[in-house]
């Protein structure tokens, strides 16, 4: 029995398959908590897609094309990270994909009910693929892509809760919303 485990790269056995895990969300944009969640799911898990949501009801500030440049870029560094999109069902995706674990961040109590919900659903609908959720350091728990693209937007710095390449993309947002703006003043 032993004799058919291989170690994965956390040591943990993994029976001598490849362990691909889905990190599906809005990603709108990565934050560090994102990024801290990866670097340990990559100690589980020998490949992690991080697939990003298409047909999302929200209105994102960051369209999915930048998500997906952005998150390409923040995850350059990391050889057994890709970037993807989905559409429909994420467990048809899951399935399409070869994987059979899908990775959640749980920051806070208050996340634990949605994503119960949400786990729960994707069993029922998928049995045998799992949901693992996986706490980010205590630094990132109050962090979240909302609460940074509010702070960012009111003037608050966000260094230390995204990588540079994000805190460089917020501000160019920015910059393509002032002269707008300002446009809209000098019309009065
Ligand atoms: O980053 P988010 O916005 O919390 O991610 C939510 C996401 C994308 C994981 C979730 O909305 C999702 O999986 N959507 C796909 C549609 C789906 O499969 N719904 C059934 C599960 S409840």
């Amino acid at each position: 029995m032993t004799s058919q485990l291989s170690n994965s790269p956390g040591g943990f056995p993994s029976r001598g398959r490849t362990r691909v895990a889905v990190y599906p969300g809005s990603f709108d944009p990565v934050t560090n908590g994102h990024v801290d969640i990866i670097e340990r799911g990559l100690r589980l898990f020998d490949r992690i897609i991080v697939a990003i949501l298409v047909n999302m009801e929200k209105s994102p500030l960051f369209t999915v094309q930048e998500r997906v440049d952005i998150a390409r870029e923040v995850f350059r560094g990391y050889p057994s990270v890709e970037v993807d999109t989905f559409n429909g069902l994420l467990v048809d995706y899951v399935e399409r994909r070869k994987a059979d674990v899908i990775v959640r961040g749980l920051r806070a109590l208050s996340d634990f009910e949605v994503e119960f919900q949400m786990a729960l659903m994707n069993r029922r609908l998928s049995p045998q693929i799992e949901t693992v959720f996986m706490m980010p350091a205590e630094q990132y728990t109050y962090i979240s892509s909302r609460v940074i693209k509010e702070v960012f937007a009111l003037g608050g710095r966000v260094s230390g809760l995204v990588p540079d390449t994000v805190e460089a993309r917020l501000r160019d947002k920015q910059r393509l919303r002032e002269p707008q703006t300002a446009g809209e003043r000098q019309d009065l």
